[in-house]
């Protein structure tokens, strides 16, 4: 194996073990919303109907595996064990970012291995907004993607020793992939939150998803800082918005798809997310320890209890699709109202 090849999948392996290791957060934004119980909710829950469209795609449920790996035994195996959590749950996977594939056919097998497992499941590539743009459509080819998502990841280039420096020609990278797939396309964050003037700037040039993914989860200064010989960049660690910021600063763009995810615990904060706006969540870390921990048949498990939970919340607050989760009143922190008036977000 030569030594270029051998860093990238020994980065692949780093990257799944530090975010198995990593701390949860100690707290999240997501308590700083709550919901006001009603005592009459008018309801019954078997006319609560979940389903989601993203872009011009009708799913079933609004919730997904995010992107995380491939390019390593190790990630070719959990990959696998996920598109089959996914094929038997009917819910949506991403896949990691495609570029050790697309430089090394011989790791294709990663990537592809998702789509075989899940012929006609509803899967989305991932590339970074560094990719040349044949590339990128090389991508969506490889496993058939119903989706493409693009993720941006600045502080993490910038941290990682080995990342990218150069960010000057994201923007007009995006633009022509947007222009020429064939698929929808969603800006994704990995974890440090969107703004308003990012979604400005990428619904000017014709961005129409977005998927936030916002602090509180994995947080990839903690996971890069880790990789550094000197680990001294630690006190950048918790940068970025939160994934409940994020979705406020996401109101005045009603037009664009907003997906919501990073640090998601558990079927409340995905009903949170709802409200604001999200029209699906994506789990990563959480969906890596399940399948870790508890193999394929304890993972399938945790995804049908998911989709029972969100009915029971949905039917507690009298909501039975996700706009009409957006109608029902939350009360928000101090902390929150406070970021809503500085940011002219009411
Ligand atoms: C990620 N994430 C990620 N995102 C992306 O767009 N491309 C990628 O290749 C990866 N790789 C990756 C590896 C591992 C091991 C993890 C845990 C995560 C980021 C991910 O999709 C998500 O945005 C963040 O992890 C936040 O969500 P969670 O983990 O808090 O649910």
């Amino acid at each position: 194996m030569s030594y270029e090849k051998n860093k990238r999948e020994q980065r692949k392996d780093d990257h799944i073990q530090l975010a198995i290791d990593h701390p949860d957060s100690p707290r999240s934004a997501f308590d700083e919303i709550r919901f006001i119980h009603q005592s009459i909710p008018s309801l019954n829950i078997d006319e609560v109907n979940l389903s989601t469209t993203i872009g011009n795609l009708k799913v079933n449920h609004p919730f997904y595996i995010n992107a995380m790996t491939g390019g390593s035994k190790r990630a070719a195996e959990i990959n696998e064990k996920l598109a089959i959590v996914a094929r038997e749950t009917h819910i949506t996977m991403a896949v990691g970012s495609m570029h050790a594939a697309l430089k090394d056919t011989a790791l294709a097998h990663s990537y592809m291995v998702v789509r075989q497992q899940n012929p006609n499941g509803m899967i989305f590539g991932n590339v970074g907004a560094d990719v040349d743009v044949d590339l990128a459509l090389q991508a969506i080819d490889m496993i058939q993607a119903d989706a493409l998502q693009i993720h941006v990841n600045v502080p993490q280039e910038l941290v990682m020793p080995e990342g990218s420096r150069q960010f000057s020609t994201w923007l007009s990278t995006i633009e022509k992939i947007v222009t020429r797939s064939s698929v929808p396309v969603i800006v994704k964050e990995v974890g440090f939150g969107m703004s308003q003037e990012t979604f400005s700037q990428l619904m000017d040039i014709g961005v129409e998803i977005v998927d936030v993914s916002g602090r509180g989860g994995t947080d990839f200064i903690h996971v890069e800082n880790e990789r550094r010989s000197l680990k001294d960049m630690s006190y950048l660690k918790e940068w970025g918005q939160s994934t409940a910021v994020s979705l406020l600063e996401a109101k005045p763009f009603p037009e664009l798809d907003v997906l919501a995810s990073g640090g998601i615990r558990h079927p409340l904060d995905a009903i949170k997310c709802y409200a604001l706006g999200a029209k699906a969540v994506g789990m990563s870390r959480n969906m890596l320890l399940l399948i870790e921990d508890q193999g394929i048949e304890g993972t399938i498990e945790y995804v049908e209890s998911f989709k029972e939970q969100l009915k029971i919340i949905a039917t507690m607050l009298g909501a039975s699709t996700l706009q009409e989760l957006q109608d029902k009143p939350i009360v928000l922190s101090p902390g929150l109202i406070s970021w809503q008036e500085q940011r002219n977000l009411k």
